[in-house]
């Protein structure tokens, strides 16, 4: 970054902070003493002195001494003035940068602050330090996909195995029992197969659940607004908090690995609400513009947001940074919303 030569430094600032400080105390304590002295001689003189020699020039001159005050006041407005534009001003905009580059933005960080030339080398520190942390996360970003796609392989495979051998088996066992149902008259015998039954049919309907977890086939066969619908459907059949959905504008088909994306973030995003929230309302909302915008939000108890996701991994916690990646990796990016009382949102633009 190239450093100006107007630009002052800290040190130049503290030179000039001690040179004004001496010079008005010197100057407050000459105005207080003139005034002092022109008060004690107006008292001594006025009884038995002429107007004349009551107002002398020599006396008079010391009511101007307040205008002195003027000289120090306005250095000290200087001064103020520069701590203002050159140091306050910069450190609060590089605080806002420091902020964002936490929640990974690491563009913010590389605008001009300006201010004094400590300033500027403390934000070139940061922009160089971004700009590692970003080449490592973007090694680390081709791992963490492959890993996704192996993860959504892993995921399709144990659905078709529970849909096409699982749930056909307990489907087959559930017909048996129903066979032997019909052929048992023994009331004892006939209630145990009857239980039997039931119990087979509601393995067969979590099961079923579970695949539909595993693999969106909405998404797959009817795409992303009904996949998210079915899903708001299902987590408020789940939860029994009301789940609006919302789509806003003309749904166009997106590449399927994007979709599936938003999906998973939808996916998470409403578990959190069902399993932290505490609320009695959730929205989802797809809105198709110039930008494709992904939200859930929920009244809820909120929560206190840390200064970056990867805090929450430190404790144990990958839904919302494991969003965050899955974000990343379509090119789109990741926001939350929260704070204690005030419900939690989860925005997501590509
Ligand atoms: N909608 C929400 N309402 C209230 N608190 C939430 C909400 N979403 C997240 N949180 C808080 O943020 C924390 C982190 O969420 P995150 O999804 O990263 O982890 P988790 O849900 O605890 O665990 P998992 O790794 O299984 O997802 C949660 O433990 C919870 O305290
Ligand atoms: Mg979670």
């Amino acid at each position: 970054m190239k450093k100006s030569t107007k630009l002052l430094s800290a040190s130049s600032f503290q030179a000039l902070f001690w040179l004004v400080l001496p010079i008005t105390l010197v100057l407050v304590l000459v105005v207080i003493g003139s005034l002092a002295l022109h008060e004690q001689a107006m008292r001594q003189r006025l009884p038995e002195e002429s107007w004349e020699a009551a107002t002398d020039p020599a006396l008079e001159l010391t009511l101007v001494a307040p205008l002195l005050l003027l000289v120090p006041l306005a250095v000290a407005g200087a001064a103020f003035w520069f701590g203002t534009k050159q140091i306050i001003r910069p450190l609060q905009a590089l605080e806002k940068q420091a902020t964002a580059l936490a929640w990974g933005d690491f563009e913010s960080i590389r605008q001009p602050v300006g201010g004094i030339v400590e300033i500027q080398n403390l934000q070139q520190g940061l922009a160089e330090m971004a700009r590692k942390v970003q080449a490592s996360q973007e090694g680390l970003r081709d791992y963490i996909n492959a890993i996704t796609t192996a993860q959504e392989e892993e995921r399709r495979r144990l659905a078709r195995e529970l849909h096409d051998d699982t749930i056909q088996s307990l489907i087959a066992l559930k017909h048996r029992v129903q066979f032997a149902l019909d052929s048992v008259r023994d009331a004892g015998s006939r209630r145990v197969l009857q239980e039997l039954g039931e119990l087979a049919e509601n393995t067969i309907e979590n099961l079923r659940r579970l695949t539909r977890a595993l693999r969106p086939i909405y998404l797959e066969d009817l795409g992303l607004v009904t996949a998210l619908e079915m899903l708001s459907r299902e987590i408020e059949h789940a939860s029994g908090i009301r789940v609006g959905f919302q789509c806003i504008g003309m749904e166009k088909r997106l590449d399927p690995r994007i979709e599936l994306s938003l999906y998973r973030i939808a996916q998470e995003a409403l578990n959190n609400v069902l399993r932290h929230s505490q609320a009695q309302e959730a929205l989802l909302t797809i809105e198709f513009g110039d930008q494709i915008c992904l939200e859930i939000r929920d009244n809820g108890v909120g929560f206190q947001l840390p200064a970056s996701l990867t805090d929450f991994a430190t404790r144990g916690h990958f839904g919302l940074l494991g969003m965050r990646e899955r974000a990343e990796l379509i090119g789109a990016r990741l926001e939350v919303f929260s704070a204690p009382g005030e419900g939690t949102r989860v925005r997501v633009r590509i």
